[in-house]
């Protein structure tokens, strides 16, 4: 039995018996990357009946959540005043990443699969994993702490035993709390793993028959090279007196592939649940949804739907379709400033959120090509447009007489063999380049790292360079 160690040097785990923080720290918190890893969050028993959240108050009626959403005491006009701060600040608040919804829009049918795959688990008291797997992004957070609410008002009203909860969030794996969960003494040396183990495989009686509900988020750091913990993580289910239910949730979509089958062969398959990305109908939706709580109308329809359909076509990542939203405020903003154009902003348009996308989804390569210096840039070009005529590669030898050409068109002194092999070098050390190793430079295979678009993109404000990639 192997212990679960620390699967990234800087990782810690906590243990909590609930999905709702007591603390004040906030999913804002969180999510800040300016917050230390290790930060604690303890978590409390969720109240399924009401719950105070950020001035908000969450109702579980009826196995749906609602929420009375606090509106701001100046917004009961219906036009947005994007001149009043209070205004931006609540669609801000609305369209903030850590705000999390009243309801899960766009994920009923996953969240049933979870629900009813609980609900028989703590009804018939068996034990049971789930997988939960999908891109970030693409509500699987969200969705598994709906239905933990969901679940646990269904157990209450249904008259059962609450399962224990406990949520292990792998980015902040930190062990030491595990004791206050589970009934072993904290001089206890054996790991968590082995305790559960021990647990589970001998009798019933050192440890009530009270299921235990374990959510293991971001699951993609336990993996090691050879994958032990997972598999014995899922091992658990199948010991004589189990009474775990385990929901594994992961980014990685080819985990499944890649552990699954073993899992297979130990007879602890989990139970699948997909969560696939979002597409542009959906993220439209979602954004609405989360724009209702204001009383006005902030986005223009064609700036709403160009976002949706950008970030469908890219990863479906619903943080990036929020994120575009705020930069185009933020874009919106700037515009004010210019007194000649204030007056007649009253909405986000379409040009706002087309400026913020293309800030939102700029490769990381377009920076480091447009601070390139002249020849550098020559030379970048002279292999897009080699790579425009023929496949993946070149070699050496083939861009440097397309390096020369693109020279003597725009009437650029070229630089000589040792500068050009200098150059190549450099972009190589830059990650635009990658040279294959070989005796006579000529021979050697270069290949262009980033997307030809990025380097057209990065240079379409120049006219010359645009001359240099005809
Ligand atoms: N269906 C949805 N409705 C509203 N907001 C959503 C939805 N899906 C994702 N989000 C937003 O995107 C953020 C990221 O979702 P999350 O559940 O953490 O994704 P994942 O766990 O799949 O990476 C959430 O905090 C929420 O603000
Ligand atoms: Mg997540």
């Amino acid at each position: 039995m192997r212990k679960i160690t620390r699967a990234r040097s800087s990782s810690t785990m906590f243990l909590s018996s609930s999905a709702t923080p007591t603390s004040s720290t906030s999913q804002l918190e969180k999510e800040d990357p300016s917050f230390p890893n290790a930060k604690r969050v303890k978590y409390k028993q969720p109240s399924p009946i009401s719950e105070k959240k950020r001035g908000k108050t969450t109702k579980i009626v009826n196995s749906t959540i609602t929420l009375s959403d606090h509106k701001p005491n100046s917004t009961t006009n219906t036009l947005w005043n994007p001149r009043d701060p209070l205004h931006i600040k609540s669609v801000k608040e609305a369209l903030h990443v850590s705000n999390t919804p009243t309801t899960v829009a766009c994920r009923e049918q996953e969240q049933n699969k979870v629900l009813q795959f609980c609900k028989s688990s703590v009804q018939s008291q068996n034990s049971g994993s789930l997988y939960v797997c999908g891109l970030p992004g693409t509500g699987k957070t969200l969705s598994i702490e709906a239905t933990n609410h969901l679940l646990f008002s269904w157990t209450k009203e249904a008259g059962l035993q609450l399962p224990q909860l406990l949520a292990i969030n792998c980015t902040v794996l930190f062990l030491t709390q595990y004791h206050d969960y589970l009934p072993c003494k904290s001089s206890d040396v054996r790991s968590p793993l082995q305790h559960l183990h021990d647990l589970y495989s001998h009798t019933k009686e050192t440890y009530p028959g009270r299921m235990m509900l374990v959510i293991i988020d971001e699951m993609d750091y336990l993996i090691t090279r050879d994958k032990g913990v997972l598999h014995d993580l899922f091992m658990l289910t199948t010991l004589p007196f189990s009474r775990l239910i385990l929901i594994g949730i992961a980014n990685a979509i080819d985990l499944a592939d890649r552990f699954l089958p073993k899992l297979q062969f130990l007879n602890c398959k989990p139970i699948v649940v997909t969560f696939c990305a979002y597409s542009k109908e959906q993220v439209l939706k979602i954004l609405q949804q989360r724009l209702m709580v204001l009383d006005y109308k902030v986005f223009e329809s064609d700036a709403l739907e160009l976002c949706a359909r950008k970030v469908a076509a890219g990863s479906g990542d619903m943080r990036r379709a929020l994120g575009a939203c705020m930069s185009a405020i933020e874009v919106l903003e700037i515009d004010m400033k210019d007194h000649a154009k204030s007056q007649e902003i009253n909405m986000v348009s379409y040009d706002h959120m087309s400026v913020a996308l293309s800030k939102a989804f700029k490769s990381p390569f377009v920076d480091t090509i447009q601070s390139l210096p002249q020849h550098q840039l020559i030379l970048l070009c002279s292999l897009v447009k080699l790579l425009k005529m023929k496949k993946s590669s070149t070699t050496m030898g083939e861009l440097n007489k397309s390096y020369l050409n693109v020279c003597k068109s725009t009437q650029v002194p070229a630089c000589g063999a040792m500068d050009f092999s200098n150059m190549c070098q450099v972009l190589c050390d830059q990650g635009l380049l990658k040279l294959s190793q070989s005796r006579q430079d000529k021979l050697k295979k270069v290949t262009l790292l980033t997307d030809i678009a990025d380097v057209g993109f990065a240079l379409k404000g120049n006219r010359f360079f645009r001359n240099c990639l005809e």
